[in-house]
């Protein structure tokens, strides 16, 4: 929330994460793409605002993430970097940014965090390399966020949006995955499409924070893509989304008001001229 008093709210921090971890209240994610959103969404209170690459899907209308590429992210985060004052900014780290080499993740973790002050990065998997990665991100004092379950840029390999874990032995990677994340040092793990009682099996298995997408309510917080909880992607509906308004609707009916205001000659009327 805005202090009323003018001085600068105290940010939500790696720390306020671990604290969240113990005491178990939950973890508020959202995502944000831009300055305006971005400030609207720290005023309402959530902890933590994620410049997600789902921006590939709801802002720049590619069917995946696949698309996204890092100079996008650090634009997109920089400018929800102005509007974000207390919650806590993660920003992804988009395909093959961090898969490559230990030593291109490192610099592009760096760009991102020079270039738009995040405040962490997240990144998805957790094979060999990634842990690589995330080790050597964390050791030069970058917090990471861990993704697993489906993952996004893993689209074309799982053969679309499915729920990961089902059977026994996904079940177990995922486990083992949040373990040897945890240990590679990530300060949260998102987990995206898995049953609840797997989630909950992680949540409780792990010191860091899980956040859940599709998770059910055993993780330790939970995060939304804000178009889809605004209802303003009105074409998405996935079992897990709960849609809080009706922003498609909105749009529609307002800008479909203020032409026929100005077909009709009802705008602008002399309130609204010099
Ligand atoms: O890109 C994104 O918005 C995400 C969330 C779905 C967790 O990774």
């Amino acid at each position: 929330m805005s202090s009323s008093s003018g001085e600068k709210p105290r940010r939500f921090t790696t720390r306020n994460l671990l604290e969240r971890k113990s005491s178990g209240e939950k973890i508020v994610v959202v995502t944000a793409y831009d300055a305006l959103f971005g400030r609207l969404v720290d005023e309402a209170g959530v902890d933590v605002v994620l410049v997600g690459d789902s921006l590939g899907n709801v802002v720049a209308g590619f069917e995946s993430t696949l698309q996204v590429t890092l100079d996008q992210m650090i634009y997109h985060a920089s400018a929800v970097r102005r509007g974000v004052q207390r919650a806590m900014l993660v920003v992804d780290m988009p395909f093959l940014s961090y898969q490559v080499s230990v030593k291109r993740a490192l610099m592009n973790a760096g760009r991102i965090v020079q270039e738009s002050c995040a405040q962490a990065v997240k990144l998805e998997g957790a094979t060999t390399e990634v842990l690589r990665a995330i080790s050597a991100i964390t050791k030069v004092g970058v917090p990471v966020m861990g993704h697993l379950g489906f993952t996004p840029q893993s689209v074309l390999a799982f053969g679309g949006h499915r729920v990961q874990g089902r059977d026994e032995t996904d079940a177990k990677d995922i486990l083992e995955g949040a373990r040897r994340l945890q240990d590679a040092g990530a300060c949260a793990i998102v987990l995206e499409l898995v049953p609840a009682g797997l989630a909950g099996e992680v949540t409780r298995s792990v010191s860091v924070p899980t956040i859940g997408i599709g998770a059910g309510a055993d993780c330790d917080g939970q995060v939304l893509v804000l178009p889809d909880l605004l209802g303003l992607n009105d074409r998405f509906h996935p079992k897990f989304l709960k849609v809080y308004a009706s922003m498609a609707d909105d749009v529609r009916a307002a800008v479909g008001r203020f032409g026929d205001d100005v077909r009709d000659g009802r705008y602008p009327d002399a309130e609204h001229s010099f």
